[in-house]
């Protein structure tokens, strides 16, 4: 989606015009991948305008530079205030965010030591990733030729810029083919993740998805609908997949942030389950879309509102308000 090239970034805690929020062109992350980061949305809900899991995307965000080892002077709260107050200060109601800390401009050569750890938090407008109508028909979708990282060279665990130039080779690779998305094995030859996706398969009832030690990103979305899917009643496991059981599963599905709940109709050509999104997938999109809508009550507290007068009035004003319903602020 397209940049608005307007409104204010923050930067280092000051708040800057779009234009204005550059780094310069020998800043060490440019050269070395040096930079962690965090995509996480904000959506206009029934009751306002409420960041989905702020509080699991900014802790994610310190363990990635934790790794890194880039020490940044913001605690939790301080991070989260930050992407609210950014988000009210451009009086946006929807929005992705996009924090990252990166070594920033004093000397070039590998060590990162040498440069500062600066940060940004910035906010654009977008849609879905990967098309509305992906969402209901599902996506065709390859295994790429590219593996994810092996254990031990780049963390998965770590959002790291450096791990998003396989990323893109996956991406590429799936465009280039005429494919919507790819989905990578790990060294061994299991299944990881989409490019910038999780992976859910569905067999006899059951939900499976490959494990952290899968060279995964540990999504705050596959952790969603996780807890989303037992609230449901299914059976969930964790567990090492072979390739072929994506061509064998009776449904397929993607999650992210970007990707939200998106089904999966075809793998290599293979056709998935009825190729089309199945029932399962369905019910958990549902219940992911109503829970993020503020249709559903937030009963995990995963909703934090951007504009507190705001939702409260629409609260009081709204009778069949559940009365279970958690608000969580950061402020
Ligand atoms: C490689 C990769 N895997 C998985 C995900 C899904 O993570 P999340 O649900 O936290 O957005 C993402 C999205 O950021 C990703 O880039």
């Amino acid at each position: 989606m397209a940049f608005p090239g307007t409104g204010t970034i923050w930067m280092n805690g000051k708040l800057v015009e779009w234009k204005d929020a550059t780094v310069h062109v020998a800043s060490h992350m440019i050269h070395y991948g040096t930079a962690v980061f965090e995509g996480a949305r904000c959506y206009e809900t029934r009751r306002g305008s409420a960041c989905f899991r702020l509080d699991a995307h900014m802790r994610r965000l310190q363990q990635s530079a934790k790794i890194y080892r880039m020490e940044y002077a913001l605690d939790l709260d301080g991070w989260q205030n930050a992407v609210l107050d950014t988000i009210r200060a451009n009086a946006m109601k929807a929005c992705y965010i996009r924090p990252i800390v990166y070594r920033g401009y004093e000397a070039l050569g590998v060590n990162p030591f040498s440069c500062p750890v600066d940060a940004a938090i910035i906010l654009w407008e977008w849609g879905t990733y990967l098309g509305k109508e992906a969402l209901e028909q599902g996506v065709d979708v390859k295994i790429a030729t590219w593996s994810r990282m092996a254990p031990n060279t780049l963390p998965a665990m770590a959002k790291s810029s450096a791990n998003y130039a396989n990323s893109g080779l996956i991406k590429m690779e799936a465009i280039t083919d005429g494919y919507a998305e790819a989905i990578a094995l790990d060294v061994y030859g299991n299944v990881s993740e989409g490019s910038g996706q999780n992976v859910f398969i569905v067999r006899d009832g059951v939900i499976h998805t490959p494990p952290i030690g899968s060279s995964i990103l540990g999504g705050i979305t596959r952790d969603s609908i996780m807890t989303i899917a037992a609230d449901c009643g299914f059976t969930v496991r964790e567990t090492v997949l072979p390739r072929e059981a994506l061509y064998l599963a009776d449904e397929a599905f993607f999650v992210g942030t970007a990707a939200e709940v998106t089904p999966i109709r075809s793998i290599d050509r293979i056709t998935v389950g009825e190729g089309r999104r199945g029932p399962v997938t369905e019910r958990l999109q549902r219940e992911f879309f109503d829970i993020v809508n503020g249709v559903a009550p937030d009963r995990h507290g995963w909703l934090t509102f951007v504009y507190p007068k705001q939702e409260r009035e629409s609260r009081q004003s709204a009778p069949g308000a559940p009365a279970d319903e958690r608000v969580s602020h950061a402020r």
